[in-house]
């Protein structure tokens, strides 16, 4: 690590997307009370993810990685913890089963609480506010004293990060994720959907595969019941994971204990900003998405800032260019990257380059455009001789209406029926089944 890095030397750079607290005061009681409480994840934990992100570069491993656009505070309940859970599950079995490799689940859960906007204010009529900036930061009502960023919420949003990794941490010990049991994945409302029809069948081939392991070894695979699950979310408030960015004992260089896996967004990745400062001192392993807007030049100097040493793991590169746009932006990047032998990660986001607006105002995507953007990564990626090493979705495991497409064909007009995103609009559990399925293929070959 360099010795011109500290945890706070991001505060000399310039800060995109600043948030402008009122009371700075109270905002700095907030973050010495965090610094003080105990962290999210280990260091352990951290290091175990970054040696399994190697192996997806090297194409011995896959990521999938997905959750909310936006987390909130109303939502850190069971039922909503355990749904994301069960279909992250469901697709890593898909993807085990259909792909033949490992697969490393990440969710974007448990911190993924800030937002980075367009605008820094919002007007309605005669009345400007400060943009919604995810829980971390302020509320959505239109109201001078919803939308006033409110240093308390980084507390709030602590605690329910806390609650929400002691669910999932408890679930998954408890044995909800064990290969033999995924009836526990089950949710009510796709009971007669087709998809859950091969779903099930290719649950009970899994299932009689292990009965017959079992019988052949006369014991029982006791690593069936346990899963790894990692947390990741975008590093966009620095104080906050400032707070929580830590030496540990028996290891050299700063952990940011708030998450396994933090990522730079498309809006911040500036050279010569705070966020770069701060990314390249900790030792976790790190994203950084990448827009249509990147250059070879840039990305080489991004890995040159980020990952000086070359280090195996350390970096992934979560490219979100669009189905149109992908197979010009993304060969130049690949061919540089492989001719000055950088270790990096590739992974695609399908869901940020292919936002658009419904007829009624809603954002949405298509699952068409998603999937098309897929198959192309999957494809350049394959011919030019790199590696696909993992996908990022937005989605969820409820039974919403934001994504148009899908084996059951939703439309535009289905939008408002069950729009529930406050930010970003997320497959649903079907779609994000499907696409499991239907990237499986893709990663066979
Ligand atoms: C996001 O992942 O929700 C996001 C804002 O992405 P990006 O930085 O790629 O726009
Ligand atoms: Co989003």
């Amino acid at each position: 690590m360099a010795s011109d890095w500290f945890p706070d030397s991001w505060r000399s750079k310039r800060v995109d997307q600043e948030i402008v607290y009122p009371d700075r005061a109270a905002l700095r009681e907030s973050v010495e009370n965090l610094a003080q409480l105990p962290p999210l994840v280990t260091s352990w934990e951290i290091e175990n993810l970054k040696s399994q992100l190697a192996e997806a570069a090297r194409g011995n491993q896959f990521l999938l990685q997905g959750g909310d656009c936006a987390e909130n505070f109303h939502d850190c309940r069971p039922d909503a913890i355990a749904c994301k859970l069960k279909i992250l599950l469901k697709m890593s079995l898909v993807l085990i089963y259909c792909g033949k490799k490992p697969i490393i689940r990440v969710g974007r859960l448990a911190g993924q609480y800030a937002k980075p906007r367009s605008s820094d204010i919002e007007t309605r009529g005669e009345t400007t506010l400060p943009s919604f900036r995810g829980h971390l930061v302020n509320r959505l009502g239109f109201t001078p004293e919803e939308r006033t960023p409110d240093p308390k919420n980084l507390l709030r949003a602590y605690e329910r990060s806390a609650m929400t990794l002691n669910f999932v941490r408890g679930l998954i010990d408890g044995g909800f994720a064990d290969l033999r049991h995924p009836e526990h994945w089950e949710l009510g409302f796709v009971a007669h959907s087709d998809m859950a029809k091969e779903y099930r069948q290719m649950v009970d081939q899994i299932g009689d595969a292990v009965t017959f392991m079992e019988t052949i070894g006369g014991q029982s695979l006791g690593h069936l019941n346990r899963v790894d699950f990692y947390t990741s979310h975008e590093g966009l408030h620095l104080e906050y994971e400032e707070s929580q960015t830590r030496q540990v004992p028996h290891r050299s260089g700063w952990y940011n204990l708030t998450t396994h896996y933090p990522w730079i967004g498309e809006r911040t990745r500036l050279l010569d900003g705070a966020h770069l400062e701060y990314f390249r001192g900790i030792a976790n392993p790190i994203g950084v998405k990448i827009g249509p807007s990147i250059t070879p030049k840039t990305l080489l100097e991004l890995i040159d800032h980020l990952n000086p040493e070359n280090e195996p793991g350390r970096l992934t590169f979560i490219h979100r260019f669009g189905a149109d746009q992908i197979e010009k932006i993304l060969p130049p990047l690949v061919e540089a990257v492989l001719k000055e032998g950088r270790n990096v990660l590739w992974c695609s986001d399908p869901m940020h380059g292919n936002t658009t607006t419904a007829h009624n105002g809603r954002k949405t995507r298509s699952f068409d455009a998603i999937l098309t953007e897929l198959k192309r990564a999957f494809a350049i990626h394959r011919k030019m001789g790199s590696v696909l090493g993992g996908v990022h979705f937005e989605l969820t495991g409820e039974n919403v209406t934001e994504c148009t497409g899908g084996a059951r064909g939703l439309t535009e007009s289905d939008l408002d029926r069950a729009y529930l995103s406050d930010v970003d609009p997320r497959l649903n559990y079907e779609q994000a089944l499907e696409m499991a399925f239907l990237i499986g293929r893709n990663m066979a070959g």
